[in-house]
């Protein structure tokens, strides 16, 4: 399966999932608001298929060709041809429902209009479309290339065809779905690693154990590849006390009250891996 493919977004995800598509035969449109993001966004491509070819793992010719596939513009009205959108701008509802309500005006009857969000609700994106039973989460994962996963999110008026034409494309691309079948906050993933960040930040924060056992013991016991301390390094601690904040005001259940050490970390800045210190030192 292959067709046309519109990306909202020339971000880390964005061109992300431009750059798989693209491998994987599809036509793609990569819009974003200006020349200079659409120009790092297309550099980072380049750069990430020329790693693959020194690697041995994509033949030039092949990433000659999809780069050819993929062409740029901040025009809008050039995505309305396409079979399927996915939006992968800034977390902001306000950014996706101005995008969302221009794309239901544009976009030809029958395609998908797919949102990469982490944790908004879809039926709130989709909400402000005529169009509800079209729209769906396509949650890649970063960095796109490498990471296996796309969560299939369901909103309330996701309808089956649009499900089954979203994993066609998650899985012409190369990834595995699992299906979300309500958009409760945090989805699946988000949600799960929320419970486990949590629980052990307290832990740790209580004097149980160090972070190093904390991470050791899921990673000997679980066959986890990484601990969850150092998962809330990488990810950044900002990022996941945002997070399981928004799961906690929407489900009000305490264990994803994000704890007072991980509160206090984001104010003194200690964001994990991006700042040098968080759980561990860089
Ligand atoms: N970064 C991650 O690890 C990750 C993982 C999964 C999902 N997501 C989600 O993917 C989305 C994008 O995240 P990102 O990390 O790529 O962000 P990013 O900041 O790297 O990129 C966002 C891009 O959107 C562009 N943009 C803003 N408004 C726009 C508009 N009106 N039209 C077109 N482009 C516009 C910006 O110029 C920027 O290039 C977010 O919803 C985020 O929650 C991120």
């Amino acid at each position: 399966m292959a067709g046309k493919l519109a990306v909202i977004g020339a971000g880390l995800m964005g061109s992300g999932i431009a750059q798989v598509s693209a491998q994987a035969g599809w036509d793609v449109v990569l819009r974003d608001v200006t020349d200079a993001a659409l120009t790092r966004g297309t550099d980072g491509i380049r750069a990430s298929y020329e790693k693959f070819v020194a690697k041995g793992r994509m033949e030039a010719a092949d990433a000659e060709a999809a780069l050819g596939r993929i062409t740029t513009t901040t025009d809008l009205d050039a995505v309305a041809d396409a079979d399927i959108v996915v939006e992968a701008v800034f977390e902001k509802i306000e950014i996706k429902h101005e995008i969302f309500r221009s794309l239901d005006k544009i976009v030809k009857d029958g395609a998908v209009l797919a949102s990469n969000t982490s944790a908004l609700p879809i039926t709130k994106i989709a909400a402000v479309t005529e169009r509800p039973e079209a729209v769906v989460g396509v949650h890649f994962f970063s960095p796109v290339p490498m990471m296996q996963l796309v969560e299939l999110v369901r909103g309330h008026k996701t309808g089956d065809g649009t499900l089954a034409a979203a994993r066609s494309f998650a899985e012409s691309v190369g990834k595995t779905c699992i299906v979300v079948n309500r958009d409760v906050a945090g989805f699946v993933t988000t949600r799960l690693i929320s419970a486990l960040v949590v629980e052990a930040a307290k832990l740790h924060e209580s004097g149980v154990a160090t972070a190093e056992d904390i991470d050791l013991a899921c990673k000997l016991g679980f066959g986890h590849a990484m601990g969850p301390l150092a998962t809330a390094d990488l990810t950044g601690v900002d990022i996941l006390v945002n997070a399981t904040s928004n799961i906690y005001a929407e489900t009000q259940d305490e264990k994803f009250a994000p704890p007072e050490l991980m509160r206090r970390m984001v104010d003194a800045g200690d964001l994990g891996r991006k700042s040098g210190q968080g759980f561990y030192t860089y």
